[in-house]
């Protein structure tokens, strides 16, 4: 396999062949999903809610973001890295986002980072592309919004609200992100936003037209409290932990495990001597 590349992205999208994205967190998780050849693996911030616990992705600081991306990067040979810019990382001064964004590429081994948000983020944008960090935008339901939006709800469902979607994905496209995440939008507004950007869209609950996919592993495999309704669950990993654990503690008490020592080959009989 070979790596991927932000060029090979573009590829693509004009061959119209469809990106697969996952979330992953940790170092084994990563490395399946490499060896599996997914296109690009996201070190989302949605980890506050998938590994920490929480109602949302606000909490998640730089300090999480590095550790995370630091272990998922250094298990990944082939796929793009990219780094979640967590919320209030990249909204003070230009000079500190850019500082956080480099230090993801510096320190961590990302190959990108991700920022949410259009118009609100288009200056920090043009500094970071401008110095070299490739950034991927994301519109539509952006989560470190929760809070103003009242819940995780689709967006785009009015024509303003549609409207002002497309034009933070043109200004996200001018400014020179390599792709943008399209999440909980119309499925006709993501066929819209995959015609009209350059880029690559990928979508996340907008459709099936958008020029690629991406979803939170921990949603894929049932290993979460709640699964978005769109998302597609492919196995149920809670039912199989919970399964195994309640086996494991029936076999302890069964004396099932650990299996008693084959009283031939015990060579530890000197043990016995010991007082
Ligand atoms: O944080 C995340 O995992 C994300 C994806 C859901 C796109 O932003």
């Amino acid at each position: 396999m070979k790596k991927i590349t932000i060029p090979s992205l573009q590829e693509k999208k004009s061959k119209k062949k469809k990106i697969k994205c996952l979330t992953a967190y940790d170092a084994i998780m990563a490395k399946i999903l490499d060896d599996s050849g997914v296109d690009i693996i996201l070190v989302g911030d949605s980890l506050g809610m998938v590994v920490q616990g929480k109602q949302n992705t606000l909490s998640v600081t730089m300090n999480d973001m590095k550790y995370h991306t630091r272990i998922v990067a250094s298990a990944v040979s082939n796929a793009l890295v990219i780094a979640d810019m967590p919320f209030l990382s990249y909204h003070g001064l230009i000079e500190d986002a850019v500082l956080n964004a480099g230090s993801f590429l510096q320190e961590c081994g990302a190959d990108a980072v991700k920022v949410e948000g259009g118009e609100a983020v288009i200056d920090i944008v043009y500094d970071m592309v401008e110095l070299g960090i490739p950034v991927m935008g994301h519109v539509g339901l952006t989560p470190q919004k929760v809070k103003q939006y009242g819940g995780f709800k689709t967006q785009g469902k009015t024509t303003a609200e549609a409207k002002t979607i497309l034009t933070d994905a043109k200004l996200l496209e001018e400014a020179g992100t390599f792709a943008i995440i399209a999440e909980g939008i119309p499925a006709e507004l993501g066929k819209k936003l995959a015609k009209e950007i350059s880029v690559p869209i990928i979508g996340i609950g907008a459709g099936p037209y958008t020029d690629g996919q991406i979803l939170v592993i921990n949603d894929l495999i049932g290993l979460t409290e709640y699964v978005p309704g769109f998302a597609k669950q492919y196995c149920n990993m809670k039912e199989v932990v919970s399964k195994s654990v309640a086996e494991y503690m029936l076999d302890i008490d069964n004396g099932k495990f650990p299996v008693p020592p084959d009283k031939e080959k015990d060579n530890m009989k000197h043990l016995k001597s010991i007082k």
